[in-house]
């Protein structure tokens, strides 16, 4: 797509930018640049510059923008932001239907399909290209003229819903891509939108700490958000997308060309057509800046050698980022394709490979009732224990009282279980059939499992809940959540210790885990000297964390990570929270008047308040230090550092913002300019080429957090 040239050129540019604004007769030069780091970031998933210099460039282009409206271009990259409503999505019809594939499932059937393409077309041995099977929402694009011009879901094959300003949220397609390099005027392409398995994790994570209903799989939350109503809900679902077939297309000269036969590789004519392969329509798709599967994708001779890829890709299915449910085998000529052609159904030229289902059926032998951290309970299913790719399962969170009535879920219910992936397992539905008249109905509790008093629901929610802020399992849930990773972080503290606390009297509430009487730990098994310093310093380190750590850490309904962020980021310090009204805190981005409400509750009970002051006692940070310039350190004066791979202790964000609140600065590439280069796990080409630089130093994370905590 970028050639070393090209990239280096913007990589500059760049950094031109970011010194001196771009002034307006460069917008077009800074449009190129946002689009190469969109680029790095959503496509070849290796960033070159940090979320933080991605915002402040875009930033520049929407004044400018703003400024020069009459200079703003469709394919502009703030041009993804859809602001109006999608009141309805209009059916249209794809320019070619889009067939589904024949499913194998077996080495047998995949014989089978390759004796049949043997015999149809006479060759010994045929080329197949291999590919992961995508587990997503199928989709069709068409660009024109070099322009996205719209996208379409599958719907039943011939006609599709138009969902264009959906599918621009997905950054990884292209608003405008140079098929007209290809001599390609119209091209209509497939493929699959996907929600990886970590955005779809912390998707979940966050609906379920503010309360609100989950995803059942990735799958389902990439097809549902393709049809949310509003883009910028959309945009935030992080959605990514796979193009893997050019179904169809027209050249720019084709006047040697039948046509009838202006669809891939039906040419005619040899030489003036863009690939005559399907594997060089993928290069040509990721050479135009999409995300084909030209990295993952495997060019085999014979069955043979395919039977034996798919195994091997079966094994590694976990360790992907996004979910794939099987692999798909394509004849990878596009004139032994046309000659094999389809079925009323299929291509004759192409068929899936199903992985083994991560299901099975097993038990509902009870159900236990926890209460959480908001006393929201939740009925959590036990389970005979079921293995299931992988793993053994043995109780599922049912949600909700609704989620049991739906599925209409009975104690002694044979019931069919699925894993996805990492993802946690679901119970997909009950056998009613096999019931002997023995099952019972689930009874929901109205008084709390664990203090007993009466529970309540709210009008517009499914969960019941318990109401004593001093009930015993929400604060222990709230201290849990308070020592945990994405809260205030405290290492070797855990559930398990908190408890562990908790039942000896060591702790009460959240400000007794700054009071904590390590003299009586000491003795405890499993707590010799190291592990007490360890807890101690990580108690002690937890002070200075950020301050939407500790608001995220408060456990306030509805106040997830994201939102945290945006109140922490809105004050000074925490105690100007305390002064918003609702009308002040729901003009916040993204804070509607249900958590306006809940946060304004929170801050002007007497006894958060109380909590607050205690905190603020024993030492904890309770300034925004990003609007406390003043108040930041210079250890890391004038130095330049660049992290790289993957950092297991840190988040990028963080771990970049501890460089800027030291006075240091991040840069974007390595350069001579560049004073540290942080390495993680499975580091690239920058590490290598710091090793060349003789000043770079480069150091591991382990060595940068003993950096900072200096
Ligand atoms: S090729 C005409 N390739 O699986 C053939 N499909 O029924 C076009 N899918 O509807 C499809 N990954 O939604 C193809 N690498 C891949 C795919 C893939 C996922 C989906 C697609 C299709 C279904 C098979």
């Amino acid at each position: 797509m970028y050639s070393s040239q090209q990239a280096q050129q913007l990589e500059k540019l760049s950094k031109e930018f970011l010194k001196n604004n771009a002034t307006v007769s460069q917008l077009e030069t800074l449009r190129d640049v946002l689009r190469f780091h969109e680029y790095r970031y959503y496509v070849v998933s290796d960033p070159l510059i940090s979320d933080t210099e991605y915002d402040l460039l875009y930033k520049q282009l929407e004044a400018l923008e703003h400024a020069h409206p009459e200079r703003i271009t469709k394919d502009s990259p703030t041009q993804r932001v859809g602001s109006t409503l999608n009141a309805s999505f209009p059916t249209v019809q794809h320019l070619v239907p889009m067939l589904s594939l024949d499913n194998s499932y077996n080495e047998e059937d995949l014989r089978d399909f390759d004796r049949k393409a043997r015999e149809n077309t006479g060759l010994d041995i045929i080329e197949y290209c291999v590919e992961p099977k995508f587990d997503g929402a199928s989709i069709s694009l068409v660009y024109e003229n070099d322009e996205l011009s719209r996208g379409v879901t599958r719907g039943d094959g011939v006609e599709g819903e138009e969902i264009t300003m959906n599918i621009k949220q997905v950054r990884s397609i292209p608003l405008s891509a140079k098929f007209s390099e290809y001599n390609i005027q119209l091209a209509e392409i497939r493929g699959e939108v996907l929600m990886s398995k970590k955005s779809f994790k912390k998707y979940n994570e966050m609906m379920e700490a503010e309360g609100l209903p989950v995803l059942a799989n990735p799958r389902n939350a990439a097809s549902g958000s393709l049809r949310i109503k509003d883009p910028k809900l959309v945009a935030k679902r992080n959605l990514e997308a796979f193009l893997y077939h050019v179904s169809y297309f027209t050249l720019l000269e084709n006047k040697n060309i039948n046509d009838e036969k202006q669809h891939a590789g039906e040419n005619g004519t040899g030489n003036q057509m863009p690939f005559t392969t399907h594997s060089e329509s993928l290069q040509m798709l990721w050479n135009l800046g999409f995300r084909s599967p030209e990295k993952e994708k495997k060019i085999l001779q014979g069955i043979d050698a395919v039977i034996n890829h798919c195994k091997t890709f079966e094994a590694k299915r976990d360790d992907l980022p996004y979910e794939i449910d099987g692999m798909v085998i394509k004849v990878n000529n596009l004139a032994l394709q046309d000659q094999l052609g389809m079925t009323s159904h299929h291509p004759r030229w192409a068929i899936a490979f199903k992985f083994k289902a991560r299901q099975g059926t097993t038990i509902l032998t009870g159900v236990e009732f926890n209460v959480g951290r908001t006393g929201a309970v939740t009925p959590v299913a036990k389970l005979e224990p079921v293995y299931i790719g992988g793993v053994t399962v043995s109780s599922i969170s049912m949600h909700n009282e609704d989620y049991i009535k739906e599925k209409d879920l009975r104690i002694g219910d044979t019931v069919l279980v699925e894993r996805a992936g990492d993802v946690i397992p679901q119970i997909v539905k009950s056998l009613p059939e096999l019931r002997t008249g023995n099952e019972k109905v689930i009874e929901y509790p109205r008084q709390c499992p664990v203090c007993n008093s009466n529970l309540f629901k709210e009008a517009d929610e499914a969960v019941w809940r318990c109401i004593n802020i001093e009930c015993e399992a929400q604060v222990i849930e709230k201290m849990i959540h308070f020592v945990s990773k994405d809260a205030m972080d405290i290492k070797h503290f855990g559930a398990a210790n908190v408890m562990k606390f908790y039942e000896l009297q060591l702790l009460k509430d959240i400000p007794s885990i700054y009071t904590l009487d390590f003299d009586k730990i000491s003795g405890m098994e499993g707590f010799g000297k190291k592990s007490i310093d360890n807890l101690k310093a990580a108690i002690e380190d937890s002070k200075q964390q950020p301050l939407y750590r500790l608001v995220f850490a408060l456990g306030i309904r509805y106040v997830g990570e994201t939102t945290a962020k945006t109140l922490a980021n809105a004050v000074k310090d925490i105690f100007e929270l305390e002064k918003m009204d609702i009308e002040t805190l729901q003009s916040l981005e993204d804070v509607g008047i249900k958590v306006a409400t809940s946060v304004y509750g929170f801050f002007q009970n007497d006894d958060n308040k109380k909590m607050i002051h205690q905190l603020q006692a024993l030492g904890l940070n309770m300034q925004n230090t990003k609007k406390q310039q003043a108040a930041r350190s210079n250890t890391l004066e004038g130095q330049a550092f660049l992290f790289t791979g993957t950092l297991h202790q840190l988040k990028r964000s963080d771990a970049e913002a501890m460089v800027e609140q030291r006075g240091g600065k991040i840069v974007s590439g390595v350069s001579s300019k560049l004073n540290y280069l942080v390495v993680g796990e499975d580091a690239g080409s920058k590490l290598e080429k710091a090793k060349k630089i003789n000043t770079v130093r480069i150091i591991t994370e382990d060595e940068f957090l003993a950096m900072v905590k200096e």
